[in-house]
């Protein structure tokens, strides 16, 4: 008996569970050659997140709810809290050594930072800085999404409109943070995803999903079902086809759309299952936009085995035209994105 309370002591004191920090420095540490710019910028990723994660806890409690009184770019009420993250986003990135310039939903135009240990930096970064605002004064998931390039210009130049529109394809890295009932950064490289789950207890984020594969099959489609009779014909055949493989007929399937992607994505590549936000007949190319949105997902999701597309062709091959660009997104488990796409063909 008190061999096995030692041992488990022994395992607790042991106990090897990963910082962000720690395993970024480990996968630098397999390259001896990377300058640690990417380690870096995942930090400053990760500094913010916790900054935003704060007063996303705290907002029914003080004046951060509601409007901010703006219109944004893309014609949508401006959140205080859109415009808090955006703010501390773009200040970690100024203020850290690898980011040449940053783009945002928040943004019109995208901005090079200008002082010389940023002109001398490797990366430009975009995000969403909260995406699905729209719920937080109902308490419900809210995110942030980010996109990571390495620049086309050279280095010791200010960055330029190409370091920005490029594809997704082209993307180093890719992200996100999910503030729910429990706060976690995903992110994905080449080399793989995975997911930290924020410990309150020391303020860090500590590796809990290594490794994140999308299931091939899943069970769960998400759409916006109140836009149904504005889609294409083929779209809505699809849609159908789910309904019938859903539960109340005795099939698999199940419908789930909370409204914020970061979360409907997030549940789907996990336990599987297929996301939607099609073009509608008023809006052809829908609501989400390419570059901050659909593209680091896309990235993620075939890192983690899945597949994206705009309907045509894969998300990730679109050779973008503006920064606030928007595209019809389908994106889910392998098997499923197959199905659909012998529906959209
Ligand atoms: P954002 O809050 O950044 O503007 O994005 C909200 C997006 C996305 O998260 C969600 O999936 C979608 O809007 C929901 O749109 P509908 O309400 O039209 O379904
Ligand atoms: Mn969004
Ligand atoms: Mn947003």
């Amino acid at each position: 008996m008190l061999l096995l309370i030692q041992t488990l002591a022994m395992n607790i004191v042991n106990r090897q569970v990963l910082t962000l920090d720690e395993f970024t420095i480990q996968q630098l540490r397999q390259f001896p050659q990377a300058t640690g710019e990417l380690s870096g910028l995942l930090r400053d990723i990760g500094l913010a997140a916790k900054r935003i994660n704060v007063e996303v806890n705290k907002a029914g409690l003080v004046d951060i709810l509601g409007d901010a009184g703006e219109i944004n770019v893309q014609g949508e009420d401006v959140k205080k809290l859109d415009v808090f993250a955006n703010n501390q986003l773009t200040a970690v990135l100024h203020h850290g050594i690898s980011c040449a310039g940053i783009a945002s939903e928040e943004i019109q135009d995208y901005v090079a930072f200008d002082d010389e240990v940023s002109k001398n930096s490797k990366y430009v970064c975009l995000f969403d800085p909260l995406d699905g605002s729209g719920n937080i004064d109902v308490n419900v998931s809210i995110g942030t999404i980010f996109s990571v390039y390495r620049r086309v210009t050279s280095k010791g130049s200010i960055a330029t409109r190409e370091d920005f529109l490029q594809p997704g394809r082209s993307q180093v890295a890719a992200g996100y943070v999910v503030y729910g009932s429990s706060t976690m950064l995903v992110y994905a490289t080449r080399r793989g995803v995975n997911g930290f789950t924020l410990d309150p207890s020391i303020g860090e984020f500590c590796l809990s999903h290594p490794g994140i594969k999308c299931p091939e099959n899943g069970k769960i489609y998400s759409v916006n079902h109140g836009n149904f009779f504005q889609y294409d014909a083929r779209v809505k055949q699809y849609i159908d086809v789910c309904q019938k493989k859903a539960k109340a007929d005795g099939g698999p399937y199940t419908q789930r759309y909370i409204g914020s992607m970061v979360a409907d994505v997030h549940r789907n590549l996990i336990k599987g299952g297929i996301f939607m936000y099609p073009g509608t007949m008023d809006k052809p190319k829908g609501k989400l936009r390419l570059l901050y949105e659909c593209n680091p997902f896309a990235f993620i999701t075939e890192v983690a085995g899945g597949k994206a597309t705009d309907g045509k062709q894969p998300i990730l091959d679109i050779k973008p035209m503006e920064l606030h660009q928007r595209t019809p997104f389908f994106i889910g488990s392998k098997n499923m994105m197959e199905e659909l796409e012998s529906y959209l063909s």
